[in-house]
């Protein structure tokens, strides 16, 4: 695990952008996962800037959807599939066929899930998952609690999830269980970026880090990937005290 402390959110999403460029430069046909939410807004603004200074083509990756709200259609802006369309499909050139996201709306969730799964797996895995993490230290709808151990599931959101969670609506919205990838396929993803900026972020952030790896705390997983990126700003890292001995 790696760790980032940068001076503002602006030189943290330059860098998580280069990330994914870097990658897709490397491998023409990666299989990416990034998610949504506030945290990589900028991220993938920049990402867009420089694919297309640098006449990146995304047409050969494969994207994976991290996450989405049950019962939420993507027309809705509060929608995962709302955000990843109007932030990064309308204007990267990934094609539609190779844009894999659950479907909310579907009769089996079940069903989605393990789609999903086979998905992934005959891709030949993800190669980069760029997260965010929740108040609550959720990464993607994997809620505190959630076994290690799991490939995507069907994830009863918990209080703060759906509370944060009204941010992303118009009105309010019923939000009770969320379709996710499982901390599985992040252990198993060949690299995992973890963005977190502001000062509303440091307390758990300083419990993922610093306290038990342990399910109650999800994003605390990040600490058994080899591979892992953890990109902070200076606010976040304000709480980032060492543990009492
Ligand atoms: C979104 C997702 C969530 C968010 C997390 C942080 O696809 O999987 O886990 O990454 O809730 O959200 P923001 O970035 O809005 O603070």
């Amino acid at each position: 695990m790696q760790l980032f402390i940068f001076d503002d959110y602006e030189s943290l999403s330059h860098r998580a952008a280069d990330e994914i460029i870097s990658l897709v430069k490397q491998k023409p046909n990666a299989v990416l996962c990034l998610a949504a939410g506030n945290t990589p807004v900028l991220t993938y603004k920049y990402l867009v800037q420089k694919a297309r200074d640098e006449n990146i083509d995304f047409s050969n990756c494969v994207f994976i959807g991290l996450d989405e709200w049950v019962g939420i259609p993507p027309e809705n802006e509060g929608s995962c599939a709302w955000f990843l369309r109007k932030n990064i499909f309308n204007n990267l050139n990934f094609l539609p066929s190779r844009i894999h996201l659950f479907d909310a709306l579907a009769v089996d969730l079940h069903t989605e899930c393990n789609a999903m799964d086979r998905v992934i797996f005959y891709a030949g895995g993800i190669d980069l998952m760029v997260v965010g993490i929740g108040m609550n230290g959720h990464i993607g709808f994997n809620e505190p609690g959630t076994s290690f151990d799991l490939y995507s599931h069907i994830s009863q959101l918990d209080a703060t999830t759906r509370l944060v969670g009204q941010k992303y609506f118009k009105e309010q919205t019923s939000l009770g269980l969320g379709l996710t990838l499982g901390l599985k396929h992040l252990l198993e993803s060949k690299k995992v970026v973890l963005l977190a900026n502001g000062r509303s972020k440091a307390d758990i952030i300083q419990k993922a880090l610093l306290g038990e790896i342990n399910p109650a705390v999800p994003a605390s997983i990040i600490r058994r990937h080899t591979e892992s990126i953890i990109m902070i700003d200076k606010e976040v890292a304000s709480h980032l005290k060492q543990k009492d001995n």
